[in-house]
């Protein structure tokens, strides 16, 4: 199965690995897993006091194509709103990547992750945020 420069590129050089504060308010923190496979994909980002993202970070233990996606999420979101980037697809991210069909289940990973982060920041803020939404 060959995969795509750019999966290659982010499994191997992977962007903004690490670790936010998880008790700073402004942080929230994603940690969702693959039942198909065990998978675990912890995504966090920072969101300053104008509703964008300023910072991401991932851990991923799984698959190449898992931090290929974490990766590629966290370039994505930052400078991003949270409600845009709840607009992110694991479609966008398996197009982008050009995950095989197997595959595609990392893909739905890292869109969920981000899913669980903007959730945990705004039960952290209350229920404001999600009201206008
Ligand atoms: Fe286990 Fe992807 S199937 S790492
Ligand atoms: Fe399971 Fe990639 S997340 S094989």
């Amino acid at each position: 199965m060959a995969y795509s420069d750019k999966l290659l590129d982010h499994y191997e050089n992977p962007r903004n690995v690490g670790t936010l504060d998880k008790s700073d308010d402004a942080v929230g923190t994603g940690m969702v897993g693959a039942p198909a496979c065990g998978d675990v994909m912890k995504l966090q980002i920072r969101v300053n006091e104008q509703g964008i993202i300023e910072d991401a970070k991932f851990k991923t233990y799984g698959c190449g194509s898992a931090i290929a996606s974490s990766s590629l999420v966290t370039e994505w979101v930052k400078g991003k709103t949270v409600d845009q980037a709840l607009e992110i697809k694991n479609t966008h991210i398996a197009e982008e990547l050009a995950l095989p069909p197997v595959k595609i289940h990392c893909s739905i990973l890292a869109e969920d992750a981000i899913k669980a982060a903007v959730a945990d920041y705004r039960q952290k803020h209350g229920a404001s945020a999600e009201d206008k939404a």
